[in-house]
Formats: C-alpha cells, structure tokens, sequence
C-alpha cells in the first residue's frame, strides 16, 4: 500500500454512524471515500455525504454512499479533503483538482475540516506548486489582468484541452 492511500483510508477512520459528511476531490481522498464505500457496504455505516466535484460525486454514487444537498445539510459535522501542499506550521494550497470553490463553501458549512496528506505534499515553504485562483469564465482574461496587477504571473489550468 502507498503512503496516499494508507493516508486516504486512515483519514476515513474519523467518520462515524450519524454523520453528514463532506467529501473532497482528488487522489488521497479517492481512497477515504473507497474506504467510506467499503464501510457503508460491510459495515451498515450510516453517513450522509455532500460531494465537492462531480468526480466525487460519481465515484460516491457508485460505492452506494447516500448523497445529499449542502443547503439541506448543513452545518455539516466532517469535511475530509486533500491538499496540494503544507508547510511546517500547516499552512496549505488546495484546489489544484479543479474544485476549489465546492470545496470552499462546503468546508465552510462543516463543523470540522480533516486535510489528508501525505509526505510528498510536505514543503518548507508554499509556493512550488503555484496558487490555484477559481474564477468564472465570463471575463476570465480581464479576471487574469487582475492578478497580474498584483504581480503574479497567471496560467490557465487547461485538463483534456
Ligand atoms: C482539489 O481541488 C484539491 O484541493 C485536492 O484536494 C488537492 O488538489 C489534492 O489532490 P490530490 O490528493 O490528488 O493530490
């Protein structure tokens, strides 16, 4: 087993019957919500899941995990979700799955917020990956003109085209 999924599973650990539960994007909390699946499943755990991505989404619905609405849910007791990088004191970068905004608003609506990680996303200072910014698509140009006003250098997130 990789040290992303022993992450992903153990992270599951922290889910309980009677949760509503957030679930994150991307490929450490795959192997949390594989793991929720199986407990689901094996176990007659009883959760509740508010998926952060369409990716999530399916995968959840395909394990038989139940899935609900944010706005009937909420405040949520758990979110579990991944990072792209952490710094010694803890600080992160998320959103480089491309769900940055879900994930946003559905942490925020959570009790509790668990980010799994595993050592390779460990940095001594944040910034290698470089800073995912969601935008809307209208305007997306004049958008990118702002954030280099700051002094950024802005490159479109392009996946399949
Ligand atoms: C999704 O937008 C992100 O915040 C992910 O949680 C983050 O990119 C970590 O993904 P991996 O677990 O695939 O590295």
């Amino acid at each position: 087993m990789n040290h992303k999924q022993a992450a992903g599973e153990k992270a599951a650990g922290e889910v309980n019957s009677g949760m509503k539960v957030g679930l994150g994007t991307g490929s450490t909390v795959y192997y949390t919500i594989l793991e929720l699946g199986r407990r689901v499943k094996e176990e007659g755990l009883e959760i509740i899941g508010v998926p952060t991505s369409e990716a999530t989404d399916k995968l959840a619905r395909e394990l038989g995990i139940p899935l609900g609405e944010l706005s009937e849910l909420e405040p949520l007791d758990l979110t579990i979700d991944g990072a792209d990088e952490v710094n010694g004191t803890l600080d992160l970068i998320k959103g480089g799955g491309g769900a940055h905004f879900r994930e946003k608003m559905v942490a925020a609506a959570s009790r509790r917020l668990v980010i799994v990680a595993d050592e390779s996303k460990v940095v001594p200072e944040l910034g290698p990956f470089r800073l995912p910014v969601e935008v809307v698509p209208y305007g997306w140009k004049s958008t990118r003109k702002r954030v280099e006003e700051t002094g950024c250098s802005a490159v479109r997130r392009e996946r399949g085209g």
